[in-house]
């Protein structure tokens, strides 16, 4: 089975866990779960959320992988840059990526997509990170941006 027909059937199995479920967390586990259990490669899948408590500061979220930074300050690493630019990253060498926050060493490509609630506010990041140098491409943006706004869209607002 090729990428796009596993995303498209992963999208799919997500949309129909999840349905009826706002709680953040849940439905961060379970995409967690689920795309690392279907896609190929992918070594570390997590989020990164936004802390209500400090600014500027993301904090570890559900995740499938090994040990992940607890922290990571808007602007620092790839994570940091997302959350500071609100655009997804897709970075095909770590080590060619100023800033760089190696969690773990096997980390190689990787690709960080930023979500937003239903009033536009930054919430989290997904961080999705492969041993595979250029493991990540326009099929992992497109179905990893759809199905985080699809999902978070309908989940509660960052200040419920
Ligand atoms: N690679 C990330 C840090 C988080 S971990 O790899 C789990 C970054 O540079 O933002």
């Amino acid at each position: 089975m090729n990428k796009d027909q596993k995303y498209k059937d992963v999208t799919e199995q997500i949309m129909a866990v999840t349905a009826g479920e706002d709680n953040k967390i849940a439905c961060m586990a379970t995409i967690c779960c689920l795309l690392s259990e279907a896609l190929d490669d992918f070594f570390w899948t997590g989020f990164y959320l936004v802390d209500e408590d400090k600014a500027d500061e993301l904090v570890i979220g559900p995740y499938q992988g090994s040990l992940g930074c607890l922290r990571i300050a808007y602007g620092r690493g790839v994570c940091g840059t997302a959350a500071a630019t609100g655009q997804t990253q897709l970075v095909d060498n770590v080590h060619d990526f100023p800033g760089h926050i190696a969690c773990d060493s096997r980390s190689v490509s990787e690709i960080v997509v930023p979500i937003f609630d239903r009033a536009q506010k930054l919430i989290a990041v997904l961080d999705v990170d492969s041993e595979r140098p250029v493991n990540f491409d326009e099929i992992d943006r497109y179905y990893l941006e759809q199905i985080t706004r699809d999902v978070f869209a309908r989940c509660t607002l960052a200040s419920d």
